[in-house]
Protein backbone atom coordinates (compact mmCIF):
# COMPACT_ATOMS: atom_id res chain seq x y z
CA UNK A 1 0.00 0.00 0.00
CA UNK A 2 1.28 3.56 -1.13
CA UNK A 3 0.88 6.53 1.81
CA UNK A 4 2.23 9.05 -0.98
CA UNK A 5 -1.00 10.03 -1.95
CA UNK A 6 -2.35 11.07 1.81
CA UNK A 7 1.41 12.90 2.58
CA UNK A 8 1.24 14.50 -1.35
CA UNK A 9 -1.50 17.53 -0.08
CA UNK A 10 0.90 18.54 2.84
CA UNK A 11 3.44 19.37 1.19
CA UNK A 12 1.30 22.26 -0.72
CA UNK A 13 -0.67 23.80 2.02
CA UNK A 14 -0.38 27.59 1.43
CA UNK A 15 -0.29 29.75 5.17
CA UNK A 16 -3.55 31.77 4.46
CA UNK A 17 -5.35 28.68 4.47
CA UNK A 18 -3.88 27.03 7.25
CA UNK A 19 -4.69 30.18 9.84
CA UNK A 20 -8.39 30.04 9.04
CA UNK A 21 -9.88 28.91 12.19
CA UNK A 22 -11.59 25.69 10.14
CA UNK A 23 -7.83 25.11 8.80
CA UNK A 24 -6.36 25.09 12.05
CA UNK A 25 -8.75 22.12 12.70
CA UNK A 26 -7.90 20.54 10.29
CA UNK A 27 -4.05 21.08 10.87
CA UNK A 28 -4.92 19.40 13.70
CA UNK A 29 -6.31 16.43 12.31
CA UNK A 30 -3.78 15.89 9.60
CA UNK A 31 -1.31 15.02 12.66
CA UNK A 32 -4.08 11.86 13.87
CA UNK A 33 -5.19 11.01 10.35
CA UNK A 34 -1.31 10.47 8.90
CA UNK A 35 -0.64 8.56 11.74
CA UNK A 36 -3.52 6.35 11.63
CA UNK A 37 -2.72 5.57 7.64
CA UNK A 38 0.95 4.74 8.65
CA UNK A 39 -0.40 2.47 11.68
CA UNK A 40 -2.67 0.80 9.23
CA UNK A 41 0.12 0.17 6.42
CA UNK A 42 2.36 -1.68 8.85
CA UNK A 43 -0.56 -3.41 10.48
CA UNK A 44 -1.46 -4.22 7.18
CA UNK A 45 2.19 -5.42 5.94
CA UNK A 46 2.61 -7.20 9.40
CA UNK A 47 -0.52 -9.26 8.89
CA UNK A 48 0.59 -9.89 5.04
CA UNK A 49 4.04 -11.16 6.46
CA UNK A 50 2.17 -13.53 9.34
CA UNK A 51 1.07 -15.94 6.82
CA UNK A 52 -1.97 -16.16 9.07
CA UNK A 53 -4.48 -17.08 6.60
CA UNK A 54 -7.15 -14.54 6.48
CA UNK A 55 -8.12 -12.70 3.95
CA UNK A 56 -6.27 -9.40 3.47
CA UNK A 57 -8.00 -8.25 0.43
CA UNK A 58 -11.86 -8.59 -0.26
CA UNK A 59 -12.86 -9.66 -3.98
CA UNK A 60 -12.25 -7.15 -5.99
CA UNK A 61 -11.31 -4.78 -2.80
CA UNK A 62 -8.75 -2.06 -3.91
CA UNK A 63 -6.52 -0.26 -1.79
CA UNK A 64 -8.63 2.75 -1.74
CA UNK A 65 -10.79 1.36 0.55
CA UNK A 66 -14.40 2.27 -0.60
CA UNK A 67 -14.06 5.02 -2.82
CA UNK A 68 -17.00 4.55 -4.59
CA UNK A 69 -15.01 3.98 -7.61
CA UNK A 70 -15.52 0.11 -7.84
CA UNK A 71 -19.18 -0.85 -7.53
CA UNK A 72 -18.83 -4.33 -6.22
CA UNK A 73 -15.63 -3.87 -4.00
CA UNK A 74 -15.44 -5.47 -0.62
CA UNK A 75 -18.89 -6.93 -1.70
CA UNK A 76 -18.21 -10.94 -0.31
CA UNK A 77 -20.80 -13.65 -0.07
CA UNK A 78 -20.24 -15.87 3.20
CA UNK A 79 -21.43 -19.42 4.34
CA UNK A 80 -22.53 -18.32 7.85
CA UNK A 81 -25.93 -16.51 7.32
CA UNK A 82 -26.18 -15.53 10.74
CA UNK A 83 -24.32 -12.47 10.73
CA UNK A 84 -23.68 -9.54 8.08
CA UNK A 85 -20.43 -6.80 7.96
CA UNK A 86 -21.64 -3.36 6.73
CA UNK A 87 -18.74 -0.99 6.38
CA UNK A 88 -17.10 1.84 4.94
CA UNK A 89 -13.35 3.08 4.57
CA UNK A 90 -11.42 5.83 2.85
CA UNK A 91 -8.19 4.87 3.60
CA UNK A 92 -8.75 1.22 4.17
CA UNK A 93 -7.74 1.12 7.98
CA UNK A 94 -12.17 -0.11 8.64
CA UNK A 95 -12.19 -1.71 5.64
CA UNK A 96 -9.28 -4.33 6.93
CA UNK A 97 -11.33 -4.53 10.36
CA UNK A 98 -14.15 -5.60 8.30
CA UNK A 99 -12.14 -7.81 6.39
CA UNK A 100 -10.93 -9.53 9.73
CA UNK A 101 -14.30 -9.46 11.32
CA UNK A 102 -15.74 -11.16 8.07
CA UNK A 103 -13.36 -14.07 7.48
CA UNK A 104 -13.52 -14.91 10.94
CA UNK A 105 -17.17 -15.33 10.89
CA UNK A 106 -17.63 -16.53 7.09
CA UNK A 107 -20.18 -14.14 6.55
CA UNK A 108 -21.83 -12.00 4.26
CA UNK A 109 -20.11 -8.62 3.71
CA UNK A 110 -21.37 -5.30 1.74
CA UNK A 111 -19.61 -1.93 1.57
CA UNK A 112 -21.32 1.06 1.58
CA UNK A 113 -20.61 3.86 -0.81
CA UNK A 114 -21.25 7.17 -1.38
CA UNK A 115 -23.23 7.98 -4.66
CA UNK A 116 -19.96 10.34 -6.24
CA UNK A 117 -16.51 9.22 -4.95
CA UNK A 118 -14.47 11.06 -2.65
CA UNK A 119 -12.04 13.49 -4.01
CA UNK A 120 -8.67 12.41 -4.63
CA UNK A 121 -7.58 15.80 -2.85
CA UNK A 122 -7.55 15.46 0.88
CA UNK A 123 -8.08 19.13 1.60
CA UNK A 124 -11.35 18.96 -1.27
CA UNK A 125 -11.81 15.39 0.69
CA UNK A 126 -11.90 17.12 3.93
CA UNK A 127 -14.38 19.79 3.06
CA UNK A 128 -16.65 18.15 1.68
CA UNK A 129 -16.94 15.90 4.92
CA UNK A 130 -17.30 19.22 6.34
CA UNK A 131 -19.96 20.27 4.71
CA UNK A 132 -21.74 16.85 4.42
CA UNK A 133 -21.60 16.73 8.40
CA UNK A 134 -23.25 19.96 8.08
CA UNK A 135 -25.90 18.91 5.96
CA UNK A 136 -26.85 16.11 7.83
CA UNK A 137 -27.44 18.71 11.08
CA UNK A 138 -29.83 19.89 8.86
CA UNK A 139 -31.30 17.04 7.86
CA UNK A 140 -30.33 16.42 4.08
CA UNK A 141 -27.86 13.07 3.86
CA UNK A 142 -25.60 13.15 0.72
CA UNK A 143 -26.43 10.34 -1.61
CA UNK A 144 -25.14 6.50 -1.43
CA UNK A 145 -24.79 3.76 -3.90
CA UNK A 146 -25.89 0.88 -1.49
CA UNK A 147 -28.95 -0.23 -0.10
CA UNK A 148 -30.23 -3.66 1.57
CA UNK A 149 -33.46 -4.95 1.26
CA UNK A 150 -33.45 -7.27 4.25
CA UNK A 151 -31.96 -7.82 7.72
CA UNK A 152 -33.94 -10.65 8.58
CA UNK A 153 -32.18 -13.30 8.26
CA UNK A 154 -29.14 -11.92 10.48
CA UNK A 155 -28.58 -12.23 14.08
CA UNK A 156 -26.12 -9.58 14.25
CA UNK A 157 -25.40 -6.71 12.05
CA UNK A 158 -21.99 -5.52 12.34
CA UNK A 159 -21.62 -1.78 11.16
CA UNK A 160 -18.01 -0.11 10.62
CA UNK A 161 -16.75 3.24 10.08
CA UNK A 162 -14.04 5.62 10.06
CA UNK A 163 -14.56 8.46 12.73
CA UNK A 164 -14.88 11.98 10.67
CA UNK A 165 -14.62 14.70 13.00
CA UNK A 166 -15.65 12.76 15.88
CA UNK A 167 -18.68 11.29 14.18
CA UNK A 168 -19.84 8.72 12.12
CA UNK A 169 -18.48 8.92 8.68
CA UNK A 170 -21.17 9.85 6.35
CA UNK A 171 -21.96 7.50 4.00
CA UNK A 172 -22.96 5.45 7.19
CA UNK A 173 -24.91 8.30 8.54
CA UNK A 174 -26.64 8.16 5.17
CA UNK A 175 -27.11 3.89 5.14
CA UNK A 176 -28.59 4.01 8.39
CA UNK A 177 -31.03 7.14 7.80
CA UNK A 178 -32.42 5.29 5.19
CA UNK A 179 -32.67 1.87 6.54
CA UNK A 180 -33.60 2.64 10.20
CA UNK A 181 -36.79 0.75 9.84
CA UNK A 182 -35.36 -2.85 8.51
CA UNK A 183 -33.26 -2.33 11.09
CA UNK A 184 -35.74 -1.46 14.41
CA UNK A 185 -35.56 -4.60 16.54
CA UNK A 186 -32.15 -6.08 15.28
CA UNK A 187 -28.50 -6.65 17.28
CA UNK A 188 -26.15 -3.90 15.97
CA UNK A 189 -22.15 -3.86 16.99
CA UNK A 190 -20.55 -0.80 16.16
CA UNK A 191 -16.56 -1.19 15.06
CA UNK A 192 -15.12 1.81 13.83
CA UNK A 193 -11.37 3.13 13.15
CA UNK A 194 -9.98 6.95 14.28
CA UNK A 195 -6.52 8.19 14.82
CA UNK A 196 -7.36 8.36 18.19
CA UNK A 197 -11.09 10.12 18.82
CA UNK A 198 -13.36 7.89 20.80
CA UNK A 199 -16.65 6.65 19.61
CA UNK A 200 -19.13 8.50 22.05
CA UNK A 201 -20.34 10.90 19.60
CA UNK A 202 -20.74 8.36 16.76
CA UNK A 203 -22.42 5.85 18.84
CA UNK A 204 -24.68 9.01 19.42
CA UNK A 205 -25.46 9.34 16.01
CA UNK A 206 -26.29 5.66 15.26
CA UNK A 207 -28.71 5.77 18.42
CA UNK A 208 -30.78 8.38 16.79
CA UNK A 209 -30.48 7.33 13.89
CA UNK A 210 -31.82 3.66 14.35
CA UNK A 211 -33.32 4.32 17.81
CA UNK A 212 -34.88 1.17 18.16
CA UNK A 213 -32.07 -1.22 17.38
CA UNK A 214 -29.98 -3.26 19.65
CA UNK A 215 -26.79 -1.85 20.18
CA UNK A 216 -23.90 -4.28 21.61
CA UNK A 217 -20.75 -3.17 22.99
CA UNK A 218 -19.25 -0.86 20.33
CA UNK A 219 -15.42 -1.68 19.31
CA UNK A 220 -12.87 1.21 18.08
CA UNK A 221 -9.19 0.67 16.66
CA UNK A 222 -7.04 3.89 16.57
CA UNK A 223 -3.69 4.48 14.75
CA UNK A 224 -2.04 2.96 17.97
CA UNK A 225 -4.35 -0.04 18.59
CA UNK A 226 -5.07 -0.86 14.68
CA UNK A 227 -1.81 -3.19 14.71
CA UNK A 228 -3.41 -5.52 17.40
CA UNK A 229 -6.47 -5.96 15.26
CA UNK A 230 -5.39 -9.63 14.91
CA UNK A 231 -5.90 -10.35 18.62
CA UNK A 232 -8.71 -7.68 19.44
CA UNK A 233 -11.56 -8.18 17.06
CA UNK A 234 -11.42 -12.34 17.65
CA UNK A 235 -11.84 -11.58 21.48
CA UNK A 236 -14.40 -8.96 20.97
CA UNK A 237 -16.24 -11.67 18.84
CA UNK A 238 -16.32 -13.39 21.45
CA UNK A 239 -17.24 -11.54 23.85
CA UNK A 240 -20.72 -10.97 21.77
CA UNK A 241 -21.21 -14.54 21.17
CA UNK A 242 -20.40 -14.83 17.62
CA UNK A 243 -18.64 -16.89 15.52
CA UNK A 244 -18.14 -19.44 12.73
CA UNK A 245 -19.95 -22.65 14.73
CA UNK A 246 -23.55 -23.01 14.22
CA UNK A 247 -24.53 -21.39 17.33
CA UNK A 248 -26.24 -24.27 20.02
CA UNK A 249 -29.85 -24.40 18.59
CA UNK A 250 -31.92 -23.08 21.22
CA UNK A 251 -33.65 -25.94 23.46
CA UNK A 252 -36.53 -27.06 21.05
CA UNK A 253 -38.24 -27.87 24.44
CA UNK A 254 -37.76 -24.84 26.20
CA UNK A 255 -40.75 -22.80 26.70
CA UNK A 256 -38.33 -19.70 27.86
CA UNK A 257 -38.19 -16.29 25.88
CA UNK A 258 -36.78 -12.85 25.84
CA UNK A 259 -38.68 -10.01 25.07
CA UNK A 260 -36.47 -7.34 23.91
CA UNK A 261 -38.07 -3.67 22.99
CA UNK A 262 -35.92 -0.09 23.17
CA UNK A 263 -32.31 -1.82 23.79
CA UNK A 264 -33.99 -3.80 27.23
CA UNK A 265 -34.36 -7.29 27.65
CA UNK A 266 -37.24 -9.05 29.57
CA UNK A 267 -37.86 -12.40 29.58
CA UNK A 268 -41.09 -14.39 29.42
CA UNK A 269 -42.21 -18.13 29.83
CA UNK A 270 -44.58 -19.70 27.59
CA UNK A 271 -47.82 -22.33 28.22
CA UNK A 272 -47.55 -25.77 27.42
CA UNK A 273 -49.97 -26.01 24.78
CA UNK A 274 -50.38 -25.80 20.73
CA UNK A 275 -50.64 -21.94 20.27
CA UNK A 276 -47.56 -21.20 22.55
CA UNK A 277 -45.65 -23.54 20.83
CA UNK A 278 -46.74 -22.66 17.37
CA UNK A 279 -45.31 -19.23 18.44
CA UNK A 280 -42.05 -20.81 19.83
CA UNK A 281 -41.57 -22.00 16.28
CA UNK A 282 -42.21 -19.04 14.55
CA UNK A 283 -39.18 -17.12 16.87
CA UNK A 284 -36.78 -14.99 16.43
CA UNK A 285 -40.11 -13.03 15.80
CA UNK A 286 -39.88 -9.08 15.15
CA UNK A 287 -43.21 -7.03 15.59
CA UNK A 288 -44.85 -3.53 15.98
CA UNK A 289 -46.72 -3.65 19.09
CA UNK A 290 -49.80 -1.36 19.48
CA UNK A 291 -51.48 0.09 22.13
CA UNK A 292 -55.30 -1.15 22.39
CA UNK A 293 -58.02 0.47 24.99
CA UNK A 294 -55.94 3.33 26.70
CA UNK A 295 -52.66 1.17 27.90
CA UNK A 296 -54.34 -1.97 28.86
CA UNK A 297 -52.83 -3.97 26.24
CA UNK A 298 -50.62 -3.96 23.71
CA UNK A 299 -51.42 -6.12 20.64
CA UNK A 300 -50.29 -7.42 17.26
CA UNK A 301 -51.61 -9.43 14.48
CA UNK A 302 -49.26 -12.68 13.65
CA UNK A 303 -49.92 -14.12 10.04
CA UNK A 304 -50.95 -16.42 9.90
CA UNK A 305 -52.96 -16.98 13.20
CA UNK A 306 -52.02 -18.95 15.66
CA UNK A 307 -53.01 -22.78 15.23
CA UNK A 308 -55.49 -22.97 18.56
CA UNK A 309 -55.21 -27.10 18.38
CA UNK A 310 -54.74 -28.33 22.01
CA UNK A 311 -55.35 -25.28 23.23
CA UNK A 312 -57.39 -24.84 26.89
CA UNK A 313 -60.00 -21.66 25.91
CA UNK A 314 -60.50 -18.79 28.21
CA UNK A 315 -58.46 -16.91 30.80
CA UNK A 316 -58.67 -14.36 33.31
CA UNK A 317 -55.48 -12.13 32.51
CA UNK A 318 -53.48 -10.41 34.71
CA UNK A 319 -50.65 -7.88 34.09
CA UNK A 320 -47.78 -9.21 31.93
CA UNK A 321 -50.04 -12.38 30.89
CA UNK A 322 -49.79 -12.89 26.77
CA UNK A 323 -53.09 -14.27 25.29
CA UNK A 324 -54.70 -14.38 21.76
CA UNK A 325 -58.07 -13.14 21.50
CA UNK A 326 -60.07 -15.91 19.67
CA UNK A 327 -62.51 -13.71 17.81
CA UNK A 328 -59.59 -11.65 16.12
CA UNK A 329 -56.65 -13.64 15.93
CA UNK A 330 -54.25 -10.97 17.68
CA UNK A 331 -52.20 -11.91 20.12
CA UNK A 332 -52.83 -9.11 23.11
CA UNK A 333 -50.50 -8.43 26.14
CA UNK A 334 -51.81 -7.42 29.07
CA UNK A 335 -50.21 -4.38 30.96
CA UNK A 336 -52.88 -4.49 33.73
CA UNK A 337 -55.50 -7.16 35.19
CA UNK A 338 -58.44 -7.53 33.21
CA UNK A 339 -61.87 -9.59 33.81
CA UNK A 340 -62.05 -13.48 33.01
CA UNK A 341 -63.20 -13.97 29.07
CA UNK A 342 -64.24 -17.32 27.10
CA UNK A 343 -62.60 -15.42 23.88
CA UNK A 344 -59.05 -15.12 25.74
CA UNK A 345 -56.45 -17.53 25.47
CA UNK A 346 -53.20 -17.82 27.51
CA UNK A 347 -49.77 -18.74 26.14
CA UNK A 348 -47.08 -17.40 28.48
CA UNK A 349 -46.46 -14.79 31.06
CA UNK A 350 -43.97 -11.96 30.95
CA UNK A 351 -41.41 -12.97 34.03
CA UNK A 352 -41.44 -10.66 37.11
CA UNK A 353 -42.11 -6.97 37.29
CA UNK A 354 -40.43 -7.15 32.89
CA UNK A 355 -44.11 -5.85 31.65
CA UNK A 356 -43.49 -2.58 32.83
CA UNK A 357 -41.09 -2.38 29.54
CA UNK A 358 -44.46 -2.56 27.55
CA UNK A 359 -46.33 -0.10 29.38
CA UNK A 360 -48.20 3.14 27.76
CA UNK A 361 -50.04 3.79 25.02
CA UNK A 362 -46.96 3.76 22.60
CA UNK A 363 -46.36 1.90 19.90
CA UNK A 364 -43.08 -0.01 20.33
CA UNK A 365 -40.61 -2.48 17.94
CA UNK A 366 -40.05 -5.70 19.58
CA UNK A 367 -38.09 -8.93 19.37
CA UNK A 368 -39.39 -11.99 20.56
CA UNK A 369 -36.17 -14.73 20.72
CA UNK A 370 -35.87 -17.87 22.64
CA UNK A 371 -33.74 -18.26 25.15
C1 LIG B 1 -12.73 13.88 7.14
C2 LIG B 1 -11.95 13.17 8.20
C3 LIG B 1 -12.14 13.50 9.52
C4 LIG B 1 -11.47 12.83 10.53
N1 LIG B 1 -11.71 13.15 11.84
C5 LIG B 1 -11.07 12.48 12.83
C6 LIG B 1 -11.33 12.77 14.19
O1 LIG B 1 -12.17 13.61 14.54
N2 LIG B 1 -10.66 12.08 15.14
C7 LIG B 1 -9.72 11.14 14.82
O2 LIG B 1 -9.15 10.57 15.72
N3 LIG B 1 -9.46 10.83 13.52
C8 LIG B 1 -10.10 11.47 12.53
N4 LIG B 1 -9.88 11.15 11.23
C9 LIG B 1 -8.95 10.03 10.94
C10 LIG B 1 -9.69 8.76 10.58
O3 LIG B 1 -10.74 8.50 11.50
C11 LIG B 1 -8.77 7.56 10.61
O4 LIG B 1 -7.68 7.80 9.77
C12 LIG B 1 -9.49 6.30 10.20
O5 LIG B 1 -8.71 5.18 10.58
C13 LIG B 1 -9.74 6.24 8.70
O6 LIG B 1 -10.44 5.09 8.39
P1 LIG B 1 -10.52 4.54 6.89
O7 LIG B 1 -9.11 4.15 6.50
O8 LIG B 1 -11.39 3.34 7.00
O9 LIG B 1 -11.07 5.60 6.03
C14 LIG B 1 -10.54 11.80 10.20
C15 LIG B 1 -10.33 11.49 8.85
C16 LIG B 1 -11.03 12.16 7.86
C17 LIG B 1 -10.79 11.81 6.43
Amino acid sequence: MSILPNLMPLYFCDMERINKPENMKRLFLIPLMLLATLVGAMACSEDALSGDGQEQTAPGGNEEGGNGDNEDAGNVEGNNDRYLVLYCSRTGNTERMAQTIRSTLDCDMIVVEPETPYEDDYNAMLDRAQAELDAIAQGNYPAIATSVESFDEYDIVFIGYPIWYSHMATPMQTFLNDHAGLLAGKRIALFASSGSSGTGTSERDAATLVPDAVFEESLLLTSSTLGNMATRIPQWLESLGASREEADAPDAASLNINIIAGGQTVTATMEDNGAARDFLSRLPLEVTLEDYNNGTEKIFYPDPELSLEETPRGCEPHAGDITIYEPWGNVAIFCRDWPESNSLIKIGHIDGDGINLLQGTESMNVRFERQ
